[in-house]
């Protein structure tokens, strides 16, 4: 029935399964060889105990924090903050994108509230902005390589959940203009913003003295500045979490923390890995916790979501109604793209719909979906109504067969009530602010809000 192949086990860059064993082995001293060659592991096994950082950070390459940002970037940041850029004059980038909260959704809203007089409603829960430097490309036949069994070939990548916009330059259009967001009428009202703004001096000397007469290019230059503001500043990719301790052997996880990245990683448990991999990417990138490709997970429809009161109102990601071009290509309906999971644990709402409101919540609909619909799905005349939230006729396209929702009902869930507490120790590992430097130690007294 598929047309893209999903068995997505053990994907990652050819190095999962020795990883994850030697891992577990050896986090338990607080060293992580990953992926090295037997020999160099055995080295750097003995570097690790004398010095564990100067073992594994060239492994791992976190970005440099520069010195200062550039001035396109030290504009972007004015730009992101700045509430004039609304029709409400209320709201600003940051009005959903919390700093304070990875950048995330500011509370546990399903949608956030916006447009003109700030009673509009979104679509789709807002994302964390942190660690979207690396994703690829949208493309509708990106390859991920695996075993024979695992590899993938499907859509992946681009930004947004159905990955409609090809740059953050781009994305920014979006919510500048979305009369349910900042509500501008137009590209040439928020340049007419900026220019009569505080910083238009600032914008003229970064762009050009005459930007202004350009109103066109004026508004790609914001989208510019507001990409580079994201793009440059550390504080959307910080890499402090415990997780970037433990894997620079700064930190050990608790044993419950260990179970818990156990279950993540392992095939017929949690098979989380699978899609929000948690290994290094090329060139030593730090663990991305997504693959960046897109999946029908058949999460619930959600009431809370004003437009869901129309029932022949269906949000189906990549084929729309939202973005338009894939519409024709249905095998694509309900599929949306694999969220990282960093700073998760900050978060109020998940998935696209943001149906769920606790990782604890969320974590029961991914084992029991299936073994136990009638908890998650309306009955209908005694027939539960499975994966209610896209029409009939596309609910096949809903995976099925990558663990831990490859169950029947009646089955044993694949993780039980004490796995999943294991499994929520160990995503809080992945909330940055556990250390004050990339892949750091955390420094005596030193706040931490995950857990241990
Ligand atoms: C009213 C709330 C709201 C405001 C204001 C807002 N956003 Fe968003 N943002 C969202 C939502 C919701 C999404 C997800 C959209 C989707 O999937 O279609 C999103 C997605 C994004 C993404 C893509 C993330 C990804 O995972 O690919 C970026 C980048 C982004 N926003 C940046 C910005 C910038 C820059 C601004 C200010 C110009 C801004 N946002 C203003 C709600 C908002
Ligand atoms: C087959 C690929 C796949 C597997 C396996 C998988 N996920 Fe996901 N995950 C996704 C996709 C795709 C989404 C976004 C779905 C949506 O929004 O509709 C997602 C979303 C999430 C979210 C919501 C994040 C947010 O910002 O809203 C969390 C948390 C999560 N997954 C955790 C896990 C855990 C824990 C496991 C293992 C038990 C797991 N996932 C297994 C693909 C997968």
């Amino acid at each position: 029935m598929r047309p893209v192949r999903s068995e997505r086990h053990g994907i990652g860059y050819g190095c999962r399964g020795p990883i994850v064993a030697a891992m577990l082995a050896m986090l338990a001293v607080g060293f992580a060889g990953a992926c090295l060659p037997a020999a160099a592991r055995g080295q750097a096994a003995k570097a690790a105990q004398a010095a564990p950082d100067a073992a594994i950070r060239p492994w791992v390459r976190y970005p440099p924090v520069p010195a200062r940002l550039s001035p396109q970037a030290e504009l972007g940041r004015r730009l992101f903050f700045d509430t004039a850029l609304s029709a409400s004059g209320q709201m600003s980038c940051a009005s959903c994108h919390d700093p304070a909260r990875a950048y995330g959704p500011p509370d546990g809203r399903a949608v956030q509230p916006g447009g003109k007089d700030r009673l509009q409603s979104g679509m789709r829960a807002v994302p964390s902005l942190r660690y979207l430097d690396d994703t690829p490309l949208f493309s509708l036949h990106a390859f991920i390589p695996g075993s024979e069994d695992a590899e993938y070939e499907g859509p992946s990548g681009g930004f947004d959940q159905d990955g409609a916009a090809a740059s953050r330059q781009q994305q920014a259009a979006g919510p500048l203009l979305d009369p349910s967001e900042m509500a501008n009428a137009s590209p040439a009202a928020v340049v007419a913003a900026v220019r009569e703004g505080a910083y238009a001096q600032q914008f003229a000397q970064v762009f050009g003295a005459d930007v202004f007469r350009h109103p066109r290019q004026a508004f790609d230059d914001v989208g510019a500045a507001l990409r580079a503001f994201q793009a440059e500043d550390p504080s959307f990719h910080p890499y402090t979490s415990k997780f970037d301790a433990v894997m620079s052997g700064h930190a050990r996880f608790t044993p419950q923390e260990l179970r818990g990245y156990a279950l993540f990683n392992d095939p017929s448990k949690g098979n989380c890995a699978a899609c929000h991999i948690d290994v290094p990417g090329p060139g030593g990138r730090p663990a991305a916790f997504t693959d960046y490709a897109y999946e029908a997970l058949g999460v619930p429809r959600n009431p809370q979501i004003p437009a869901n009161r129309n029932p022949h109102y269906y949000d189906m990601g990549l084929c729309g109604p939202k973005r338009r071009d894939l519409a024709k290509q249905t095998q694509y309906c309900g599929m949306f793209k694999t969220p990282t999971l960093r700073n998760v644990a900050m978060r109020h709402v998940f998935f696209h719909n943001g149906y769920f409101h606790t990782l604890d919540a969320m974590m029961h609909f991914y084992v029991e979906r299936d073994t136990d619909p009638r908890k998650w799905y309306p009955v209908v005349r005694g027939k539960v109504q499975k994966f209610d939230d896209l029409p009939p006729r596309y609910r096949a396209n809903v995976d099925r067969s990558d663990a831990p929702m490859n169950r029947k009902p009646g089955d044993k869930p694949a993780l039980d009530a004490r796995e999943i507490a294991d499994m929520i120790a160990f995503l809080k590992t992945l909330d940055d602010g556990y250390s004050d430097q990339a892949g750091g130690a955390r420094s005596p007294g030193q706040h931490h809000r995950g857990s241990d």
